[in-house]
């Protein structure tokens, strides 16, 4: 696909399309509460769209309208054992929060993806799962998918995380709610808590007190009408394009603000970005406008409890730290090495090939800012993110940047380069 955007800038008001790991777990716990869940703002892309396909295959009926998914609830009961193995196609969430999900049901499933869920560690949650008495088993070295899950009677556990991770909290939050007894999450620091809101919300019994979590076992949980905000880790995509593009101005609309996953805006207002937030009334998930304005950056250090509030946002981080002054210094941030692709080998191949000064490092990268990256022929990788964060460097390159497997964008965003393209001055 060729992006010929040089000196274009960009004067809009976007709304971004839905959270997507609210999606994810909207559906989720439709499925497992009793009566219906209302959704609106469902994100529609491959992602989300293969958990709603798994759930249908668990005999969830789902209905689709113009405007909102109904989800009938049966309670986690009311799962049927799948006829098929579970695809869970290039997510992450939805094979490590099945899992847990899975683990205290009555039917047996397996679950598997395409090539990269195949190489992304499973042992993660196989292994906590398996202490809560879980018959849960991996493959090669039990460490990765497909995962063969046996519903059973789990117990509650107390499980101090190795590692800050969403998933891993709540593939043992989601075995917990149908476990006996407590059980008790001890994160090294917080990550995004969208889990532990939708237990709340759902009407479960949840208590969280600095990194721990503590939610009660065997409870029922009820649908409830819910209204998903727009995904900051989309939003991101635009607000690094505006911040680094002269002339533009770019209004994100209704965008969700979960201080868990807020460190984008941090980040940017120390890097010098013009950035306001209008925050707007909620009674769930937090949401507000963010507004971005060109202006010039200068490089930062972004470490330790920072990068879990904006681990998804690291590629399009690293294009933004090409065009400060100065030098940017991404550390702590191993786990991009198995995210969809290793996006620290990916970020700072494919930004090389556009002029970019990038140093990959084990756990980061180093990019010295103030290089004119040129237009070149780079590549997705198969992972969104970096397919995204090239689209953006279009908008900076002395000519057409040509990206090659850019399909892999519709995993979170499907209509990105379109609207991207649409709303160009
Ligand atoms: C997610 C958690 C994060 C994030 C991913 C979505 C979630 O992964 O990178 O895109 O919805 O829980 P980890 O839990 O592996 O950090």
């Amino acid at each position: 696909m060729k992006l010929d955007f040089t000196n274009r800038s960009l004067n809009c008001d976007i709304e971004v399309p839905g959270d997507k790991s609210i999606s994810h777990r909207a559906i989720m716990f439709g499925a497992i509460a009793h009566g219906d869940t209302h959704i609106k703002g469902f994100l529609y892309s491959e992602d989300c769209k293969s958990t709603l396909s798994c759930f249908r295959q668990l005999g969830v009926e789902i209905k689709e309208l113009e405007n909102e998914i109904i989800v009938h609830g049966k309670g986690i009961q009311g799962l049927k054992k799948p006829l098929e193995h579970l695809d869970v196609g290039n997510s992450g969430t939805t094979i490590r929060l099945m899992s847990g999900l899975l683990a205290g049901s009555a039917i047996s499933a397996t679950l598997f993806g395409d090539a990269s869920i195949a190489k992304r560690p499973m042992a993660r949650v196989i292994k906590p799962l398996s202490e809560m008495g879980a018959n849960i088993k991996g493959s090669i070295d039990g460490n990765y998918a497909p995962i063969k899950v046996t519903g059973t009677q789990l117990k509650g556990i107390t499980y101090k995380m190795p590692i800050a991770s969403a998933q891993v909290k709540s593939a043992i939050l989601l075995a917990g709610i149908h476990a006996e007894g407590e059980t008790r999450v001890i994160e090294p620091n917080p990550s995004r808590d969208h889990t532990e809101r939708f237990l709340r919300a759902f009407g479960g019994a949840i208590f969280t007190e600095n990194n721990e979590i503590v939610i009660k076992g065997n409870q029922q949980l009820h649908g409830q009408l819910l209204h998903i905000p727009g995904d900051i880790s989309s939003a991101a995509f635009w607000m690094v394009a505006a911040a680094i593009t002269p002339g533009s101005e770019v209004k994100l609309l209704k965008v969700g603000l979960n201080p868990t996953r807020t460190g984008i805006i941090d980040v940017m207002k120390e890097m010098g970005s013009d950035i306001e937030i209008e925050e707007l009334e909620s009674t769930g998930e937090p949401y507000g406008n963010i507004i971005v304005r060109y202006s010039n950056l200068r490089g930062t250090v972004i470490d330790g409890e920072l990068i879990t509030r904006l681990i998804d946002e690291i590629p399009i981080i690293a294009l933004l730290a090409t065009q400060a002054l100065g030098q940017t210094t991404i550390r702590n941030a191993e786990e991009l090495r198995v995210k969809e692709t290793d996006r620290i080998a990916a970020t700072s191949e494919q930004l090389s090939l556009l002029g970019a000064n990038i140093i990959p490092t084990k756990d980061g990268l180093i990019i010295k800012g103030g290089s004119k990256l040129f237009g070149a022929e780079v590549d997705s990788c198969g992972d969104h993110r970096i397919g995204m964060m090239l689209a953006v460097s279009a908008l900076v390159t002395d000519g057409p940047v040509i990206l090659n497997n850019a399909d892999a964008i519709a995993v979170s965003y499907p209509t990105f380069i379109n609207d991207l393209n649409k709303n160009l001055c």
